[in-house]
């Protein structure tokens, strides 16, 4: 299985729309996937079609039960209404865990752990990251072998991806694998200076780390998250899903160069 986490500790920048789409192009493809939606606002979680505020068994309920059990942990999974793709919701409750667990030793590991019982039944989990540096990403980084950072075309994200790259280089001293991230630009818009200009200098900061294409602005994204699907599930043919492929061949091609990662 393979494990790639979607994080930037910026809001609003296409976490959650990198997730659902990928993983919907992943389904089309027969792959069996799992979303974990580790952000309290459970965006991911709200787009499939669940109702937050009434959900039994979710990702905080995993964290409260100090034996993983198998029972336990499928009680946790949801099968969403498309075929391949289940999901570990969250909920309000996971802002807690940072006071409450914040501190506990081996804290930091508890999604890797539940992860690695999983490892037969899923081809790839998708993790979608809060906005912010807490227990919940720590524990999303130490369990994937690859990191998506989307970034927004425009100055301040630029900025933002600095403190991503820095949190991403504290991590990889604990980590006893290669950390990988691969900068995606988002929302790229180019009839305007301002994305040419960010495109731009994200390439010449990152040379090593940023896709060589960018995901553009499409309203279609919008159109699909009202309808609570997968965008190229709800429309297959507009520039943001076609860009999406672009984006999974271009990964599945490094991770199958990297040796499975
Ligand atoms: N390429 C795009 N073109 C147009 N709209 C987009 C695009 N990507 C995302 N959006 C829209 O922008 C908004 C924010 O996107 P999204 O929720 O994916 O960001 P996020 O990084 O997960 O945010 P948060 O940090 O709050 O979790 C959403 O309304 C989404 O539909
Ligand atoms: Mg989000």
């Amino acid at each position: 299985m393979k494990v790639w986490t979607v994080a930037n500790q910026k809001g609003g920048v296409g976490k959650t729309t990198t997730v659902i789409s990928l993983a919907g192009l992943l389904v089309q493809q027969g792959k069996r996937v799992l979303l974990i939606d580790t952000d309290p606002h459970a965006s991911l979680t709200s787009y499939l079609g669940f109702d937050v505020d009434s959900m039994q068994g979710t990702l905080y309920e995993l964290y409260q039960q100090p034996e993983l059990d198998d029972a336990t942990i499928n009680h946790s999974i949801q099968n969403t209404e498309f075929d391949g793709l289940d999901l570990i919701p969250a909920s309000m409750a996971l802002a807690t865990l940072d006071k409450v667990l914040g501190q506990r030793e081996g804290m930091g590991l508890i999604l890797k752990r539940i992860l690695e019982r999983l490892e037969d039944r899923y081809d790839y989990a998708l993790i979608d990251c809060p906005p912010v540096l807490g227990v919940m990403m720590v524990n999303a980084l130490a369990a994937s072998s690859r990191v998506l950072v989307p970034v927004q075309t425009e100055f301040l994200a630029i900025k933002g991806l600095e403190r991503m790259v820095k949190t991403l280089q504290i991590m990889q001293r604990s980590c006893p694998a290669p950390l990988r991230y691969t900068v995606v630009p988002t929302m790229y818009d180019k009839r305007t200076k301002a994305s040419l200009a960010a495109l731009k200098q994200l390439q010449e900061s990152y040379p090593d780390n940023v896709w060589n294409s960018v995901i553009p602005i499409d309203t279609k994204f919008r159109d699909a998250s009202l309808k609570h699907m997968p965008p190229s599930l709800y429309i297959k043919k507009c520039r943001g899903v076609f860009a999406y492929e672009t984006l999974l061949s271009y990964l599945q091609r490094i991770q199958d160069r990297q040796g499975g990662l």
